[in-house]
């Protein structure tokens, strides 16, 4: 693992983006795995700008989503389809149709979990895959349990993600009660792993992360396997 620790969370924002943008410089037709939540805003704000300055160019670009709401409709403004169009697609000279989340209103969500995984083995393979983590050491919805699926999959959420997920929401009860999900192979296939920890809240996960184990009660040490895994923590993410 490459452990990057920054001041504060701009300075991680700015070292992410420039992760990101070499590989796009470096391979104008990669493909990147992205992620939502507060933590990956500043790095694509990043990337807007760079592609707003003419540095890099998204125009052969294709992207696959981690995970989505189940079930939510693109047009809700809580569905992650929703979040990457307002925090990073519109922004940005990338062509939507190479611009993949799982579909949050599929008929069937098992198969939709299906197709979404088809299509990533059909692809050349994720170059980079950018990712938040969980107070609890989740990635995307692969939650702490004793089982995990490794695959795209549909699962439900837990009391503590619905609970701190129901700040974006109206009320609780609005919040979606499932996800679809890559899984953990899923993401690892990933030629590079970029993981972002910012802030006091996870200190605990990022302990884990540099103890010597790996468990499925904390998903993200899983990523410790992965051969070409980049941590980047602000100072409050950091342990003592
Ligand atoms: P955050 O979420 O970036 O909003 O902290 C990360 C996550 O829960 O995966």
């Amino acid at each position: 693992m490459r452990l990057i620790v920054c001041e504060h969370y701009d300075e991680l924002s700015d070292r992410a983006a420039e992760i990101i943008a070499e590989v796009v410089k470096n391979k104008p037709d990669a493909i990147l795995g992205l992620a939502t939540g507060s933590t990956p805003i500043g790095a694509y704000q990043r990337l807007c700008e760079m592609n707003r300055k003419g540095e890099i160019d998204f125009s052969r670009i294709t992207t696959f989503n981690l995970d989505e709401y189940y079930p939510i409709s693109p047009e809700n403004d809580q569905s992650y389809r929703y979040f990457m169009n307002v925090n990073l697609f519109d922004h940005i000279n990338i062509d939507k149709s190479a611009t993949h989340v799982p579909k949050g209103d599929a008929a069937d969500p098992e198969a939709e979990c299906r197709r979404y995984e088809a299509m990533l083995d059909r692809s050349a393979g994720i170059d980079i895959q950018l990712l938040g983590i969980g107070q609890n050491g989740h990635i995307g919805f692969n939650e702490p349990d004793r089982d995990l699926v490794t695959v795209t999959h549909v699962t439900s959420l837990t009391d503590s993600t619905i609970d701190a997920n129901s700040r974006f929401f109206a009320k609780r009860e609005d919040v979606p009660t499932k996800a679809l999900t890559m899984g953990m192979a899923s993401i690892a296939k990933a030629k590079t792993v970029l993981l972002l920890a910012s802030g006091k809240s996870k200190r605990e996960a990022v302990s884990r992360l540099l103890d010597e184990t790996v468990t499925t009660d904390c998903p993200a040490t899983l990523l410790k396997l992965h051969p070409d895994l980049i941590l980047i923590c602000d100072k409050d993410a950091m342990p003592e």
